[in-house]
């Protein structure tokens, strides 16, 4: 019966790699926390897990992508934040974020830092509000398209300091970077999964994050709190989703995998190293769940007091 066919797939489940969609660029900051949990979840999984990055439209392509993939257990996603914004943003992101997935678990929260190509002249955040505002016309602002964390982010920094600026939209941070390296693009509002080696190294300029508090790895970084800007603080929630219908027993394996992932010490270390959070506790399908719920309808709100409409 079909049933009993289900019950035996679950059983044999994964008896091949699992593909996991980023749906952003290689090399960028969800690529990067997407390839070191494949990594981690793999002993408990018993299978790979296989990175495909599928970028475009502030993520809502990829993700759509997997809203529509078999609920095989075959197919999962990683995103972020932009699952919650998007629908704000996109008259049709092609998913619905309560109904189109299973929810896996929360994975990582990762802050946001103001960076700008190494030889931009301001050199601490007032210096760069002063000359954003005197240059507006000629500063270039990167980010991974409308929904992404980048745009978000961008979004909250010229609307808190009252410029606009052009904006450069890339299919991930990832290539934006790159640019921002290459000195083509002037500003970016990036994470530290992306952003720390650069700061580490010189080769971009730093001006704060956007944490409450500081970040351990980037200690000399002030918040945006500090500098002047109270109640600016954002973090990049990460979280892991099946396509709607995936057996429970299934999704099950899943967040039992995502946990034991995230609580290698590995993983752990990689994450710890770039500024990221791992989320242990919350790695289970009621907590996403729960942080959907609240996330959707109060980024909506903001938006719509901002005057933001979808496009
Ligand atoms: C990426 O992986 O490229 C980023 O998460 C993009 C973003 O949302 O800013």
């Amino acid at each position: 019966t079909l049933l009993s066919a289900g019950a035996a797939q679950a059983a044999d489940y994964p008896d091949h790699a699992v593909n996991m969609i980023v749906p952003f660029s290689a090399g960028g900051p969800t690529d990067n926390v997407a390839r070191s949990l494949a990594e981690a979840m793999r002993p408990a999984l018993g299978q790979t897990i296989v990175v495909e990055n599928k970028a475009g439209a502030g993520g809502t392509i990829g993700t759509s992508q997997v809203a529509r993939a078999k609920p095989d257990g075959y197919s999962a996603l990683l995103m972020h934040i932009g699952f919650s914004t998007a629908p704000s943003l996109y008259k049709n992101p092609g998913y619905d974020p309560k109904t189109s997935f299973e929810p896996i678990g929360l994975v990582v929260d990762v802050p946001m830092t103001i960076i700008a190509r190494a030889d931009f002249p301001p050199n601490n955040i007032q210096e760069l509000v002063e000359y954003l505002k005197a240059n507006k016309d000629k500063v270039s602002l990167a980010n991974a398209g409308i929904g992404a964390a980048s745009h978000l982010c961008g979004t909250m920094f010229t609307n808190a300091i009252g410029v606009d600026l052009l904006t450069i939209p890339y299919k991930g941070t990832g290539p934006a970077m790159n640019d921002l390296l290459g000195k083509q693009v002037d500003v970016l509002c990036d994470q530290t999964t992306n952003t720390t080696q650069h700061i580490k190294a010189g080769t971009v300029k730093a001006y704060a994050v956007t944490s409450k508090q500081r970040v351990p790895t980037l200690p000399d970084l002030p918040t945006m709190q500090e500098s002047g800007y109270d109640g600016f603080e954002v973090g990049i929630w990460h979280g892991m989703w099946a396509p709607k219908g995936t057996p429970k027993p299934v999704t099950d394996k899943l967040t039992a995998a995502l946990q034991a992932g995230l609580a290698s010490e590995d993983f752990q270390k990689r994450m710890a190293g770039l500024g990221a959070t791992v989320l242990t506790d919350q790695a289970n399908s009621a907590a996403l769940t729960k942080k959907v719920e609240q996330q959707v309808p109060q980024w909506a709100e903001l938006f719509k007091k901002a005057g933001i409409e979808a496009q």
